[in-house]
């Protein structure tokens, strides 16, 4: 429990590796017994799948406590908002028979996305000498602006005036940029933006004191769920930078990106992959070679939610995790995609970085070093028999069961949840 009157529970759930862990899912789970889910960080770049019956359901932006019927969903004043891609989905949701109104309110610090960040984003990468490998989705120059302090806020968009000019200077700025990386913004860049301010008017209506809500429904009793975009070696400042995307999508996030102070935070679960992944360009350790990697690609499924690109997978990873765990102050794992591990005869743990000096057991900072490393593997048996039936863990095989284990010891933090299917049911919470 929190100090002071909160009673309400407040839970962060976040990514541990990079993005893609299946927050969207344990979400999901965790949503039943809250009121109130808020996204904290990021923007249309993350891709939340989750399932629900027979649907299956993508959400980029909207808090994936949608799916559940009255709860409360934020998009918190850390989080960039593609004004486009937010009516869309909103729309969307509707029109799958999925009540929308009244639910989603948005923070009125939020940054706007627009599509000159969006164009922006996909010259610099085609420019750019180091490809980081972005979604395209105009996330790194929505940031830049912010912290640039010249970009357009959802409480700027009740003043047109205000409105149109921060927009000219966003368009000017943009365009100069492009010039200046060699490449230049579509001739349609006004008609783009005019639809853009328009669905803005939208946000406007749904605009909200996102950090006052909270704190209110923890104060009322009522638990609120923090959802967490991307993954921590994906964070601006602890991530593998460059590698990285633009936000704060460690627990410290959690606090400034929606509105609250951090000893408002009881709750810190981090969400692993019982192995690894990464779409997008920069270093993955325990990467597979191109077989294993294709033939785990099928097996997990795993293509990019937002733009389809192929992940690149690899072992599970215990130097990040338990950097994860500590940057993060987690107080418990959530492990998903058990059941992709069934049919393999063998599981590896990577336990440490061999370097060419030294074995290095905490996550280096310098990215070109991480390059480098050799991981160290620790090898178990694997258990080869089908675990998505199973919703206790006395129902998982022993080596199942082992491998948690090692898990859970290795990174010194308890596993409370494992999730072994795509279903909401496929879950065994401890
Ligand atoms: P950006 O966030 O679009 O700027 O992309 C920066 C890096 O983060 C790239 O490597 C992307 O592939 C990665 N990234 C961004 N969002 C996600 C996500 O939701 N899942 C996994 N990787 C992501
Ligand atoms: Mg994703």
């Amino acid at each position: 429990m929190s100090e002071g009157m909160n009673s309400g529970i407040c839970t962060v759930v976040l990514g541990c590796q990079w993005g893609d862990e299946g927050k969207g899912k344990i979400v999901d789970v965790l949503a039943e017994d809250v009121h109130v889910v808020a996204r904290y960080q990021g923007g249309a770049n993350a891709g939340h799948t989750v399932h629900v019956g027979e649907d299956e359901f993508i959400l980029h932006q909207i808090p994936s406590g949608i799916l559940y019927p009255g709860k409360r969903c934020l998009l918190g004043n850390g989080v960039v908002i593609d004004a486009l891609g937010f009516g869309e989905e909103y729309d969307g949701l509707e029109a799958r028979g999925i009540a929308v109104e009244g639910r989603v309110g948005v923070s009125q610090k939020a940054h706007l996305v627009m599509p000159y960040h969006r164009l922006l984003d996909q010259v610099s990468e085609d420019h750019a000498e180091q490809k980081i490998g972005t979604t395209g989705r105009g996330i790194g120059p929505a940031y830049e602006e912010k912290a640039g302090r010249s970009g357009l806020r959802v409480c700027d968009l009740a003043h047109p005036d205000r409105a149109a000019a921060l927009v000219e200077k966003g368009v000017e700025r943009a365009c100069r940029r492009a010039k200046l990386l060699g490449g230049e913004l579509s001739q349609d860049i006004g008609a783009m933006v005019e639809e853009a301010v328009l669905a803005g008017e939208r946000l406007n209506g749904l605009a909200t004191d996102t950090g006052l809500e909270i704190l209110d429904a923890l104060r009322g009793g009522k638990d609120v769920l923090l959802e967490g975009a991307q993954g921590t070696a994906l964070d601006l400042d602890h991530g593998t930078y460059p590698f990285v995307t633009s936000s704060n999508t460690t627990a410290g996030g959690a606090a400034t990106g929606s509105g609250i102070g951090p000893t408002a935070i009881d709750v810190v679960i981090g969400v692993v992959k019982a192995y690894t992944t990464r779409v997008g360009n920069g270093p993955l350790p325990t990467g597979f070679e191109p077989e294993m990697n294709e033939h785990f690609r099928e097996l997990g499924g795993e293509f990019g939610a937002t733009t389809g690109r192929p992940r690149r997978c690899g072992w599970f990873d215990v130097v990040l995790a338990r950097y994860s765990a500590r940057v993060n102050g987690l107080t418990g794992l959530a492990v998903t995609k058990l059941d992709v591990l069934d049919t393999l005869p063998e599981i590896s743990i990577a336990t440490a970085y061999r370097t060419p000096r030294s074995e290095v057991h905490e996550f280096p900072a310098d990215t070109w070093q991480l390059g480098e490393v050799e991981p160290v593997y620790e090898t178990l048996p694997g258990w080869e028999a089908p675990t998505q039936e199973a919703r206790t863990l006395s129902d998982l095989p022993d080596a199942a069961r082992r491998y948690l284990d090692r898990i859970e010891e290795l990174t010194e933090t308890p596993v409370q949840m494992v999730s072994v299917g795509t279903r909401r049911s496929q879950i065994i919470r401890l």
